[in-house]
């Protein structure tokens, strides 16, 4: 079983996906850190995140095993990764290693911002998460200062704000929620109930309801 989970920055779909997995024993992939490491390269490497034919080479060239470095986690990587994951180029590079992930047995969840639009259309359990900008940002701003890290709150949420912007007015796969996926608010729960009513969304479709 393929479970797709689609949203916006900040809105927990990474912690609820790898809770899904743990729970259904289903191999986790964060696509966000795919973008994020090819980002990070390009940085690296001393290349502008607009130039499109690096970006493309970079994403070509990406070694998707190695994608533990805490480095990748940062606003200011999510913010660039935003920049070249616009680029239809970028997105093609990537697309092969998304779907040989989702093809192994016996299943796995991947989340993202296309999965259950563009990488994996025919996944059985399709969910959006949203929840409020501001919502997110307190999120974010709590995960940052329980760090021990220094916090703007008002920067955060300015920040998610642009993310949404650009991902969802991409031309190349932008945010959007797929047809046949299930809308799970997660403004007014705590990660628990979110975990539990993604599970309640999962049974459900297992059990043909
Ligand atoms: O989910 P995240 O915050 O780690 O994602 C970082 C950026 O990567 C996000 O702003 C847009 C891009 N992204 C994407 O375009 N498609 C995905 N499937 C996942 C992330």
């Amino acid at each position: 079983m393929i479970i797709a989970i689609d949203g916006p920055a900040a809105s927990g779909k990474g912690t609820l996906g790898k809770r899904l997995a743990a729970h259904y024993g289903y191999r986790h992939l964060d696509t966000g850190l795919i973008y994020r490491a090819v980002a990070k390269a390009m940085l690296d490497a001393g290349h502008a995140l607009t130039d499109e034919a690096r970006a493309i080479a970079t994403a070509t060239a990406l070694d998707a095993g190695h994608l533990g470095d805490p480095a990748l986690k940062t606003d200011a990587m999510g913010q660039a990764a935003s920049v070249i994951s616009a680029y239809p180029g970028v997105r093609a590079a990537l697309f092969d290693f998304q779907r040989d992930f989702a093809s192994h047995p016996p299943g796995a969840v991947l989340d993202g911002r296309d999965i259950g639009t563009v990488i994996c259309p025919y996944a059985e359990v399709k969910i959006f998460v949203v929840a409020s900008a501001e919502v997110r940002a307190r999120r974010r701003a709590l995960e940052i200062a329980g760090r021990g890290e220094p916090v703007d709150e008002a920067a955060v949420l300015d920040d998610i704000k642009k993310r949404d912007e650009r991902d969802r007015n991409r031309s190349a796969a932008p945010l959007k929620a797929a047809d046949d996926a299930h809308l799970l608010d997660t403004s007014a729960l705590d990660i628990e109930s979110a975990v539990r009513a993604a599970i309640d969304i999962v049974e459900a479709v297992r059990a043909g309801r």
